[in-house]
């Protein structure tokens, strides 16, 4: 275990705390402010029965209102744990998932921004807010990745790939703890869930998951992986049971796979109830096999049911559990406590938050990862001069806009649609009705040839525990839409849902369709500044968008079939009633501007394993031009295919991508550098390996991307 200074200090702690003590750090219990409990789990705090303390009131969480804690809160809880024997601070926890008082997008849209550097800036302002509220942990990032948009909690994590997934990975661990976690304004990150609740079967919340190992190692461990190597704190275990293990009490996932393969030195937190939840899950007896299994798989602390400290002590008495097992365990929690700098500061300074700053990163960000998806005969831009109607559930909604996932923002911070469209065209002739009768739209719609339709779903119908059965066009969404094109005007569909939803045939009822998600504070004024032209649309999907909920799971980097039915790529039917390929491919996205790949060059078309192993690297440039009248932001992506190798390996895979603004008509050299962790694939065992042969590149601006070189393995 690495040790971040200052380690005799924890050793000389553990050879002096009793064993009740010992257990009380690897207990977290959750708290609000208007708990009835609050002086009794204080008390138990100066006890030392207590390490860490999580702010929520539930396990489900709804958006706003929860006042579960605040600054003066935190400080009397750890002048309680000043007050105990050995004066070991509190780690104090809440769930800063993509917003704090600022709030930025849902993160699925986040990473739709395709921006590194932007979403790291919005990590590190969550950081700044939370840590003024006395937060010295955040459970996220999520990177949980997912190729079903029914689970609720899709909208938490980074999408269906692998590679946009480390990166976000890295960019959000990077903006919560900066250089280090104890710094000022910074805090301990949570990589969660590990690993492989995205792929809970037919999208439901706490379901089963079969995934081989073949498919663990290659699509759902990279992000993991890549937030151990940008140093994240700690990792919370996933509810989820995988292929017959539950992983809370699973040796193998949590020590064999996290610590050993991956090079984990954090610690590792359950998720809520997850250590109890093993007797459920059928691989427990009692609660005391629960604990002793969850503390011998690997689990360090156990969040909210308490279930090591009912039971840990009695299983040490029976010889079940060994001392150097807790020890290891508390080490880890110490460990952390003294990486965050909780044990010279359990209580810092507040730090200045420049509020004016954080809005701006939210309306960037928000421009930034909204999709354009549609653009017949260029009807957006909009005109800020004309007459406009504006309609639909999401024209005049705050706190749906916000997401899942939000219980420290207001909805009152957020600029509804109407308002940043009055506010960004405010010579506009804009009409507006929320909430009428179909019946009565005709009369509403006839005030102008133009209509955005500001469409989408509660924040409610997504994240934890809120999945859904049916992700297409609500009907009477889908009626809206059909009445203003049977009236002939022009229809631009704003859709604000948190997920993709299956567009099926409704897509041909808008002229076009900004995809816009649940965008945060900023998602009025961002929307308008893309609807009418201040800011050019850059967002690419982070995430197949299906045509229909029969498709699912449907996602680009899919294996080959031996006969002709890889439909992501052809139009070869899959099923007699629908085609095989989605509505929009992972990494779509349009601009105002066009974009082209002019050329492609190796340096060197053949390279051997053994320079590769030596560290030398495939480089690719490839020109793009800015072929439109106007600048923009573009996302080259670069996908690789290898045809024959010793484990059939993806039609396509995503190994590196770029935003970059180009001006109207220029020619851009983007250089890509694929090295054998790129080029290369994990067999089930987690051995990175790479064989001889052709690979093939593929770069553009969606998983539809075409070949532009090969590349030989000797
Ligand atoms: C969720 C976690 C969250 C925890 C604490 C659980 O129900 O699965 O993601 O961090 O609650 O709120």
């Amino acid at each position: 275990m690495k040790k971040w200074n200052d380690s005799p200090k924890i050793q000389e702690l553990l050879s002096r705390m009793t064993l009740q003590e010992k257990i009380g750090q690897l207990n977290q219990r959750n708290i609000c402010a208007y708990d009835e409990h609050v002086e009794e789990i204080k008390q138990e705090v100066r006890e030392g029965k207590i390490g860490s303390l999580l702010f929520s009131g539930s396990a489900i969480p709804e958006n706003g209102g929860m006042e579960a804690f605040d600054l003066d809160f935190t400080r009397e809880l750890q002048e309680a744990a000043m007050e105990s024997r050995l004066k070991i601070p509190l780690l104090l926890g809440r769930d800063v998932i993509h917003g704090f008082e600022t709030i930025f997008p849902i993160p699925l849209m986040m990473a739709a921004s395709f921006d590194d550097r932007l979403i790291e800036e919005c990590y590190s302002a969550l950081a700044a807010e939370a840590g003024n509220a006395g937060v010295r942990w955040a459970f996220a990032p999520m990177l949980d990745l997912s190729r079903d948009p029914r689970w609720g909690r899709v909208i938490e994590g980074p999408g269906e790939d692998p590679l946009l997934g480390s990166r976000y990975a890295a960019s959000a661990v990077r903006g919560f703890q900066g250089g280090s976690p104890a710094q000022e304004g910074r805090l301990l990150a949570c990589a969660k869930h590990f690993i492989g609740y995205g792929a809970s079967e037919g999208g439901r919340d706490y379901h089963h998951t079969e995934i081989s190992d073949y498919a663990l190692q290659n699509q759902y461990l990279p992000a993991f992986r890549a937030a151990v190597r940008a140093g994240v704190g700690s990792v919370m275990a996933s509810f989820n049971e995988l292929s017959g293990q539950p992983v809370t009490g699973s040796r193998r996932l949590l020590t064999e796979v996290l610590r050993e393969q991956l090079g984990f030195d954090g610690f590792v937190v359950s998720d809520w109830g997850g250590v109890e939840q093993l007797e459920a899950q059928g691989v427990a007896e009692n609660g005391a096999d629960c604990a002793r299994l969850a503390l011998q798989a690997g689990v360090d602390m156990d969040m909210a049911d308490q279930c090591f400290a009912r039971h840990l002590e009695a299983e040490v008495m029976a010889g079940r559990v060994s001392m150097e097992e807790i020890d290891r365990a508390v080490e880890r929690v110490l460990q952390a406590k003294l990486r965050a700098g909780l044990f010279r500061q359990p209580v810092r300074e507040t730090v200045n938050i420049d509020r004016v700053k954080h809005r701006a990163l939210a309306r960037r960000i928000a421009g930034e990862s909204m999709v354009l998806l549609k653009n017949d005969r260029n009807l957006l831009p909009l005109s800020k001069k004309g007459r406009v109607v504006l309609t639909g559930c999401m024209a005049q909604n705050r706190d749906s806009l916000m997401g899942a996932w939000t219980p420290d923002g207001s909805a009152d911070s957020v600029i509804t649609i109407e308002e940043g469209i009055r506010a960004v065209a405010p010579e506009l002739e804009l009409f507006t009705e929320s909430c009428t009768l179909l019946s009565d739209m005709t009369a509403v719609m006839e005030q102008a040839d133009t209509v955005i339709l500001a469409l989408g779903e509660s924040a409610r119908a997504s994240g934890e525990f809120h999945c859904l059965a049916d992700i297409s066009l609500p009907e009477d969404q889908a009626a809206l839409a059909l009445r203003a094109r049977r009236l002939g005007k022009k229809v631009v569909g704003l859709l604000c849902f948190g997920r993709p939803i299956a567009l099926g045939d409704t897509i041909s009822l808008f002229d076009a369709v900004l995809y816009a998600g649940h965008a945060g504070c900023e998602a009025g004024m961002a929307a308008a500044e893309l609807l009418f032209g201040d800011r050019n649309p850059s967002g690419h999907l982070s995430m197949t968008l299906p045509r229909s909920v029969g498709q699912l799971p449907l996602y680009y980097n899919a294996a080959p079939s031996g006969r002709p039915v890889n439909g992501y790529y052809t139009e070869c039917r899959n099923y007699i009633d629908e085609s095989g390929s989605p509505l929009y491919p992972f990494g779509y996205g349009l601009s105002y501007t066009s974009f082209q790949v002019e050329k492609a060059r190796l340096e060197k078309e053949t390279l051997s394993l053994a320079e590769l192993s030596a560290g030398e690297k495939a480089v690719l440039h490839v020109w793009v031009s800015n072929t439109g009248e106007r600048d923009g932001d573009t996302v080259l992506q670069l996908y690789l295919r290898d045809p024959a190798a010793s484990m059939a390996r993806p039609l396509r895979e995503l190994k590196a991508y770029e935003r970059r603004t180009l001006s109207a008509g220029e020619t851009a050299e983007f250089v890509f550098r694929l090295g054998l962790e790129e080029l290369g694939y994990y067999l089930p065992d987690g051995l990175l390996t790479l064989e001889k042969g052709e690979i093939q590149l593929f770069a553009g601006f969606d998983a539809w991307a075409e070949e532009c070189a090969k590349l030989r393995i000797v």
